[in-house]
């Protein structure tokens, strides 16, 4: 039987610090009704925590609105990784000038680094607040309630995490879940370490309640966020290692999917790669960005790692009994990457075999000491080598993707495209399958599917058999 469920459904599930069975938002503050918009950029972390900034609003009695322009209270959690994110959120913001009958801040990455200059450029911004400081968004909404402007949550010398009363989850297929927040490498280019403070791991406990939580409301997979998300180190009694934790999560009672990123490199080990090859829920993925295939390079990056010692990582999963699959993020243009390092990473691709990689040009940050690097590289030649190593990196896909032709893959589905009449969703290595079936709600269900098809980033089949089993263990 195939269950159905709203796309759209808010599952609203209790904070992580009992066990007590899954409660729904009630309103504990009165707000007359007031309703809320989120515009969420940027990573996973970045969406998730704005799904909990959600649940603070609604403990609050605020209420979603359908858009920007009919709420009450705009929110715009924000991304600083490249200029270009970071200019949007000044363009959004324009698009409000002089705005006073409705409460705009600015949340996440963007808010951190620029901080109260936001004011100076937008002085009908009244919040403007940093992920590391969402614990106290209940206090900063009460000030900003009773009239108050210029209200600013930006402390980032914190060992606190955000723990929250309540999570409005918006995808109802796969559930988002941080471990780990902050950062405390210091690779030249980045501005995470800025913009989200030190590094800090929930307690075990929690997590693992919040994960059993998940899977009484009807969640199959999983996924494990942070940063370093392998960098994992359990403050609580129970001391458990990363590995520990996955296989922990992995054995909740209705999780069948657990998937976790991101890896750094310098932490992942071959424990990683035993639990997952002797563990069925542990997703067959891995993402384990490299951002340089030059030795010289990764070394300026501060990365820690030699190119050598990346591969020899990516030989233990390869050495796996399963099929791990391996995506990676790439830098192009780093101040003075010569053409033969650029090189060095475009054959980095065909000696990592990876099924996905994410690239980018280098863009300069504030704050970052890659920012005074002398020997820049010229806008209109980065580029260059972007697309030059997207062609590259498309024909491995291809030809990667080409050897599931007639395999037959289990799918957990979780979109439809009603006008081309097919179903989609995610292998367990994270490739998508686009596929058609008699079957009439698929949604959220494990699907087997025979591979017709394939090209560089989705394969495409045929429903076989009926499911095996979904969200409610159908
Ligand atoms: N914590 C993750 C990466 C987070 S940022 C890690 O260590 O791998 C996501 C990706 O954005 C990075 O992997 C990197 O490839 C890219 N990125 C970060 N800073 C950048 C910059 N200044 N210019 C271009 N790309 C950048
Ligand atoms: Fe940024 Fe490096 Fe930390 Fe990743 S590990 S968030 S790239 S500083
Ligand atoms: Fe962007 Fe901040 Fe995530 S800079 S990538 S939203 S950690």
């Amino acid at each position: 039987m195939s269950k159905s469920f709203d796309i759209t459904v808010e599952s609203l599930t209790k904070p992580a610090t009992s066990d007590a069975p899954e409660v729904h938002a009630t309103a504990s503050v009165n707000n007359g009704g007031k309703s809320f918009f989120i515009e969420t950029f940027g990573c996973q972390m970045n969406a998730h925590d704005s799904e909990k900034v959600a649940g603070v609003l609604l403990a609050r009695g605020y209420r979603p609105a359908a858009s920007a322009a009919q709420a009450d209270l705009m929110l715009y959690n924000t991304c600083s990784i490249r200029e270009k994110a970071a200019q949007k959120v000044f363009s959004r913001l324009g698009e409000w000038r002089g705005e006073k009958s409705k409460v705009i801040g600015v949340l996440g990455c963007v808010a951190q680094q620029e901080g109260e200059d936001i004011f100076e450029r937008a002085p009908w911004v009244r919040l403007v607040c940093g992920s590391a400081s969402y614990r106290k968004l209940p206090e900063l909404l009460e000030e900003v309630e009773s009239g108050g402007w210029r209200v600013t949550g930006l402390d980032l010398d914190t060992d606190e995490t955000f723990e929250t009363e309540i999570t409005r989850r918006d995808n109802p297929i796969r559930a988002y879940l941080t471990i780990i927040e902050g950062c405390d490498y210091a690779c030249s280019y980045c501005v995470v370490p800025h913009t989200r403070g030190p590094e800090r791991s929930r307690a075990s406990d929690a997590i693992l309640s919040e994960a059993r939580r998940l899977a009484e409301a009807g969640y199959t997979e999983i996924q494990l966020l942070g940063q370093t998300v392998n960098s994992y180190r359990d403050p609580g009694p129970r001391g458990m290692s990363f590995v520990d934790l996955l296989r922990a999560v992995a054995a909740v009672n209705g999780i069948r999917r657990v998937r976790f990123t991101t890896s750094h490199p310098n932490d992942f080990t071959r424990e990683i790669v035993q639990a997952i090859d002797e563990t069925p829920e542990l997703c067959e993925h891995v993402h384990l960005p490299v951002q340089s295939g030059s030795t010289r390079l990764l070394r300026a990056m501060r990365r820690t790692y030699t190119r050598e010692e990346y591969l020899e990582k990516i030989s233990w999963i390869k050495a796996a009994r399963r099929p791990i699959s391996v995506t990676s993020d790439v830098i192009v243009g780093f101040p003075g990457e010569t053409e033969d390092e650029f090189q060095e990473t475009v054959s980095l691709l065909d000696a990592a075999g990876y099924d996905g990689v994410f690239s980018f040009v280098y863009s300069p940050r504030p704050n970052t000491t890659a920012a005074s690097m002398t020997g820049a590289i010229p806008e209109q030649e980065k580029l260059r080598r972007l697309a030059y190593l997207q062609e590259h990196q498309r024909q491995i896909q291809t030809a990667r993707n080409a050897t599931l032709v007639g395999s037959t893959q289990e799918v957990l589905v979780d979109s439809r495209h009603a006008a081309r009449g097919q179903w989609s969703g995610r292998t367990s290595s994270n490739r998508v399958v686009n596929f058609v079936s008699q079957q009439e709600n698929l949604l959220g269900e494990y699907a087997l599917v025979r591979v017709e098809r394939s090209g560089p980033n989705s394969l495409v089949g045929e429903h076989v058999t009926g499911t095996t089993g979904g969200r409610h263990g159908t």
